[in-house]
């Protein structure tokens, strides 16, 4: 495995393979669940991440790394072989969400926080020894453009605290992925989702420079520009690949060797045809590629329903979306591979 942060950044984003997000919190792993009728128990969550880890040509072939949570990085399988060892034997880099999750911001009603700063130092060590060479914080930043939501101390507190967590792990050894997600929730529109994410990256850029943090050992894990979920509109993959490449071209330094998209709430379709249209016009000055959650586990979630007897069919359903999203950030998906399945 690569040790230099600037191989092990260039290996998460290199030849059309993306990057797993396994990382839910339990409390999110459980409302996956409940939406399955499945119990979250310790066993069922390391069931379910086994299934997909096992699934060796997703693994070897489409997916660079998975983000595991604290559990999962100390978890073994069923036969009592560590889960990291699995993720390794396959060629895949074992990841490390290390944030404590998104707090209300005081002083500032609706804007939050990314917390988890204090004993990092202390916690990246520890992952380092468990495995880990890459890790993920998640800043977030909601839109309600009528309550001033959200406002520029926000965005600062935000950037601030993923500069800080950048250089911490770059010190561990750890490439960090820093992660400044404009939500779609909202019901704002495709341009006010522009601005907010230009607002957001300017200032990301300027405290990750602030920090001393060396670009070529980072990945960016940004939002797409899209529309909000609540405005009624659904952006063309056209004009969401023409938007989020000019707001790139404009705030991301070109010595980010990769930016690994969130899915944040889009379909399983939209996402990986929003990434192909971004890789369709040829080279980009980053590699361009996945780092999904939802867009990538839905659909195994449903196929496997926890059931050991659909462990193939939940196997099967991962390795189809992990070859889509593999084919879009190669720019070489079509419609018609879908029914591929
Ligand atoms: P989604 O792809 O479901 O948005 O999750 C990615 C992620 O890791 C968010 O932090």
């Amino acid at each position: 495995m690569q040790e230099r942060l600037e191989d092990i950044a260039a290996a998460m984003v290199a030849g059309g393979k993306g990057l797993l997000a396994a990382d839910e919190s339990s409390g999110t792993i459980k409302k996956r669940f409940d939406a399955i009728h499945v119990e979250s128990t310790e066993n069922s969550r390391r069931d379910y991440r086994e299934m997909m880890f096992r699934a060796s040509d997703a693994m070897k072939n489409y997916i660079s790394g998975v983000i595991l949570y604290d559990e999962t990085i100390r978890q073994k399988a069923a036969d009592g072989t560590p889960l990291v060892e699995i993720i390794k034997a396959a060629g895949a880099i074992p990841g490390i969400k290390v944030d404590g999750g998104a707090k209300p911001l005081a002083g500032f009603p609706g804007d939050t926080v990314t917390e988890g700063l204090d004993g990092l130092r202390e916690r990246l060590a520890e992952y380092y020894k468990l495995g880990a060479r890459f890790a993920k914080w998640r800043g977030v930043i909601d839109i309600d453009s009528a309550k001033g939501v959200p406002s520029a101390s926000s965005i600062g507190a935000n950037c601030h605290a993923l500069a800080r967590y950048a250089a911490l792990c770059q010190e561990a050894g750890i490439v960090p992925i820093v992660e400044p997600e404009v939500l779609m929730d909202g019901s704002h529109d495709i341009n006010t989702c522009y601005d907010i994410t230009r607002a957001t990256l300017l200032k990301l850029y300027a405290e990750l420079f602030a920090a001393n943090v060396k670009l070529e050992g980072t990945i960016l894990k940004p939002n797409m520009v899209i529309a909000g979920k609540a405005s009624g509109k659904t952006s063309s993959a056209e004009e969401v690949a023409e938007k989020t490449l000019k707001l790139f071209r404009e705030t991301v330094p070109l010595a980010v060797p990769g930016i690994a998209f969130l899915s944040g709430g889009q379909s399983d379709e939209q996402a990986t045809a929003n990434l192909n249209a971004m890789n369709a016009g040829g080279a980009q000055p980053w590699k361009l590629t996945f780092s999904y959650g939802r867009a990538l586990q839905a659909a195994p979630q449903k196929a496997w329903g926890g059931k050991a007897e659909n462990v193939a069919a939940g196997q099967a359903a991962f390795t189809h979306r992990a070859r889509m999203n593999h084919l879009a950030a190669l720019g070489k998906w079509q419609k018609g591979e879908e029914k591929t399945a």
